[in-house]
């Protein structure tokens, strides 16, 4: 009974258009009928049927009624359409979820390809890209929360309307929930492009200790001891030092490929000066002079020469014992002598300058005395080596590194203008000689 009159009372509000109280209905009068129990009262009309009408006031309701029922089955066809509209979001959103979600996974295939491979593309794009999505599903969000503000003003029969409610909150949830997982997405996103920087960050880093590291070896050449010396020009500022100190010897092998053009004499290819004497161990060809072997200042000409603008490869043998001396040149024994500064140790600590005669321990070079050409492999022993090694090293069957002076690149410092550069191989020297 009191549902018949409730449900009158909103279709006749609906009718005005305004929400009306129960005594608000200025002169209008509702007639309230017995309707037996068990009867669905979800649908007005069908109570019309049951209304026996003679008076024109029935009359009047009966055809109020008639009214309200199509204004009903207009709502009602009204509701189908919005269900479409909500079926057709619901699908929109299915698709929007799983374009997120690939194009996420997409991303992730990316980062982990490799540490220098690409970047992505465009991170800001993409996180606004996820905006813009966001801010579109939270756009439809609210039209739906206005279409159901509409609809809980407007006149929809109770139960259709706990329906909509129903699934218009169903609608809500699920997008508060992607609207959730988008911020998730965005913010892992942020988080990925935080690690990938810190990974390209952490690469470029140790590509740069490695090229510091590089530079610092100067391992530029195939390996450490494929390389030369230039010495371009006579002046008293080229020169070449050999990091290494010798030790006290009682004998000495020095060898090394030479090659020069310069005239009158090739200069000073090497001199070992130590505190108290310059000219400990000095390799020179000056003036018009023969080249001279000085030990301890004192002096040995050698039956070399070498100043035909040609690779050669000379070794030099001394002993303490009797001063004893070798010279070769390309492998060939050329001359032996003693008396060469006998029972002489050579003094340690001293330094090798390549293509300078110091006058002091490591200085005050003379321009006239200065080597010009190019030199590679000066090695050193602190014993004689035997006559078939000194061949092997000349004719290129054998390499032997100096077992007190090695020749290695990181051995080796240039001054002044001199320079470093990859050597010939040795049967291109062979050939050149
Ligand atoms: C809800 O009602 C307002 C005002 O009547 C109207 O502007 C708006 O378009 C309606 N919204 C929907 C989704 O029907
Ligand atoms: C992103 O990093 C922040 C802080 O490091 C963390 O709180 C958050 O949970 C991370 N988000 C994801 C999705 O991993
Ligand atoms: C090089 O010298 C070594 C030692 O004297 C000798 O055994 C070898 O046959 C030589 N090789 C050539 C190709 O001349």
């Amino acid at each position: 009974m009191r549902a018949l009159f409730v449900a009158l009372l909103l279709v006749y509000a609906s009718g005005s258009g305004k929400v009306a109280g129960a005594n608000g209905a200025k002169g209008n009068r509702f007639v309230c009928t017995a309707v037996p129990a068990g009867t669905d009262l979800s649908c007005p009309v069908e109570t019309t049927n049951r209304v026996q009408s003679t008076s024109p006031q029935e009359e009047e309701l009966r055809n109020t009624i008639i009214q309200l029922r199509e204004t009903i089955l207009q709502q009602k066809e009204t509701i189908v359409s919005q269900q479409g509209t909500i079926k057709e979001l619901n699908s929109k959103l299915a698709r929007c979820e799983a374009d997120v979600r690939s194009r996420g996974s997409a991303r992730r295939k990316d980062y982990s390809k490799n540490t220098m491979g690409d970047l992505p593309r465009d991170p800001t794009e993409s996180v606004e890209q996820l905006g813009k999505t966001m801010q579109s599903l939270k756009d439809r969000l609210e039209s739906l929360e206005q279409l159901r503000t509409n609809t809980s003003n407007g006149a929809f029969p109770s139960e259709l309307r706990d329906l909509l409610k129903r699934r218009l909150s169903d609608l809500e949830g699920q997008l508060l929930t992607r609207v959730a997982e988008l911020e998730e997405e965005k913010s892992q996103l942020y988080n990925e492009t935080a690690a990938h920087r810190q990974r390209t960050e952490n690469t470029l880093n140790s590509l740069l200790e490695r090229i510091t590291e590089l530079e610092k070896s100067n391992s530029a050449f195939k390996s450490p001891e494929d390389f030369k010396v230039a010495l371009p020009l006579r002046t008293n500022y080229l020169y070449g030092r050999i990091k290494k100190s010798l030790p006290e010897m009682y004998a000495f092998t020095v060898c090394m490929w030479l090659k020069s053009s310069a005239s009158p004499g090739i200069g000073t290819p090497f001199s070992y000066g130590v505190p108290g004497q310059a000219n400990e161990i000095v390799l020179i060809e000056w003036g018009n002079s023969p080249m001279e072997l000085l030990v301890n200042d004192k002096v040995a000409q050698l039956p070399l020469s070498v100043s035909d603008g040609r690779w050669h490869h000379i070794c030099i043998t001394w002993t303490t014992r009797d001063g004893f001396w070798e010279a070769y040149q390309d492998g060939e024994r050329l001359g032996t002598g003693e008396n060469l500064a006998p029972w002489h140790p050579i003094k340690p600590g001293g330094v090798i300058i390549l293509g300078q005669e110091q006058d002091i321990v490591g200085g005050r070079f003379d321009a006239t005395q200065a080597f010009v050409g190019e030199l590679s492999h000066f090695n050193m022993w602190d014993r004689v080596l035997r006559p078939i090694d000194i061949s092997a090293m000349a004719n290129c069957s054998a390499y032997m590194p100096g077992n007190v002076v090695p020749w290695v690149d990181a051995n080796v410092e240039v001054f002044g203008g001199a320079t470093k550069a990859a050597l010939e191989i040795c049967e291109e020297r062979l050939f050149d000689s």
